[in-house]
């Protein structure tokens, strides 16, 4: 059986430190620093994701709000408010809640929080400092799966790790901090060729299809870390991911379970990137 790359065991090690820099803030009377989500609509997952979100950053001393709109708000309804929230010199982070309504085009979404307030590390400006120079905000999923792969020591330096999506939440962000972390790196997608026999060099492959069990083993080069970034219900109200984990588990020497893997650290990168918004002021 593979190692479980689980999230518990790095949350247990990483959020003292979130607490220990919040007791900081305090100590220092910054006031409460302030986070918001904004939600368009009320689709079930989302309204979950929310909630947590709001609980954790409550939970570590945010003034966490959560500004909701019904489905059928208008997209300058929705990119008018955020422009307050920009100007509002209380509000530290700023996150909008994917998915958003199909008339909502996530190209324009891109620019609508300040590169300053965007904790989910998605604005051009912030994608585009991971890509070149020192970031700021990282995105948070691809910011997990690095932490998961650092706690569990997985090397990543000059190993060929791949990226099957290539989303600007996931798919991109993840490829540039595997590019930073001195790996070499294949991105697959919807149109790739043949993406398994490419998936079969990778010593680490991340999965972030959004196709659930997608991935099994004849994707896995033995021995390799298998990330899976996937949610989804089947049909058993189970929730499951993008890898086929009872295919891949005699193959992998690593993996990561879903629920319990890259999900949570989703949500401390989240908080990680809060607490660096409020300590810049
Ligand atoms: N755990 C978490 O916290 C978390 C956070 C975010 C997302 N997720 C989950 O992660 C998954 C991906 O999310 P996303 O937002 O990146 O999804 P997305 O925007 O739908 O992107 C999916 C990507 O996968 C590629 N793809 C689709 N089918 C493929 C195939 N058969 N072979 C190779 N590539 C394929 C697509 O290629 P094209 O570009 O060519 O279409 C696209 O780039 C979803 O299940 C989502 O729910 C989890």
């Amino acid at each position: 059986m593979p190692i479980s790359l689980r999230a518990d065991a790095v949350i247990a090690k990483e959020m003292p430190l979130l607490q220990e820099k919040m007791a900081t803030l305090r100590r220092s009377g910054t006031v409460a620093p302030r986070f918001v989500v904004v939600l368009v609509g009320s689709a079930p997952a989302s309204e979950i994701y929310v909630a947590k979100k709001i609980k954790t950053a409550s939970d570590l001393g945010f003034k966490a709000d959560l500004v909701r709109f019904s489905a059928d708000a208008t997209v300058s309804e929705v990119r008018d408010a955020i422009g307050v929230l920009n100007r509002d010199n209380s509000v530290n982070g700023i996150l909008i809640q994917r998915p958003l309504p199909a008339d909502f085009r996530e190209q324009e979404v891109l620019l609508w929080v300040t590169p300053e307030k965007d904790v989910d590390g998605l604005h051009p400006e912030n994608q585009g400092l991971l890509a070149t120079e020192e970031p700021r905000f990282v995105s948070c999923t691809p910011m997990g799966v690095m932490k998961l792969l650092t706690h569990y020591k997985i090397p990543v330096a000059g190993k060929i790790a791949g990226v099957v999506g290539r989303s600007f939440i996931v798919g991109r962000p993840m490829a540039q901090l595997l590019l930073r972390a001195d790996a070499t790196v294949i991105t697959m997608h919807s149109r790739t060729k043949d993406p398994q026999s490419l998936a079969r060099q990778c010593d680490i492959l991340i999965v972030a299809a959004g196709k659930m069990n997608l991935v099994d083993a004849s994707w896995i080069k033995p021995g390799a870390t298998v990330i899976d970034v996937g949610i989804h219900r089947n049909a058993e109200g189970k929730i499951v991911g993008d890898v086929d984990a009872v295919s891949v588990a005699p193959v992998a020497d690593a993996l990561s379970p879903v629920p319990g893997g890259v999900g949570p650290l989703t949500i401390l990168s989240l908080m990680e990137n809060c607490v660096q918004a409020a300590m810049r002021g």
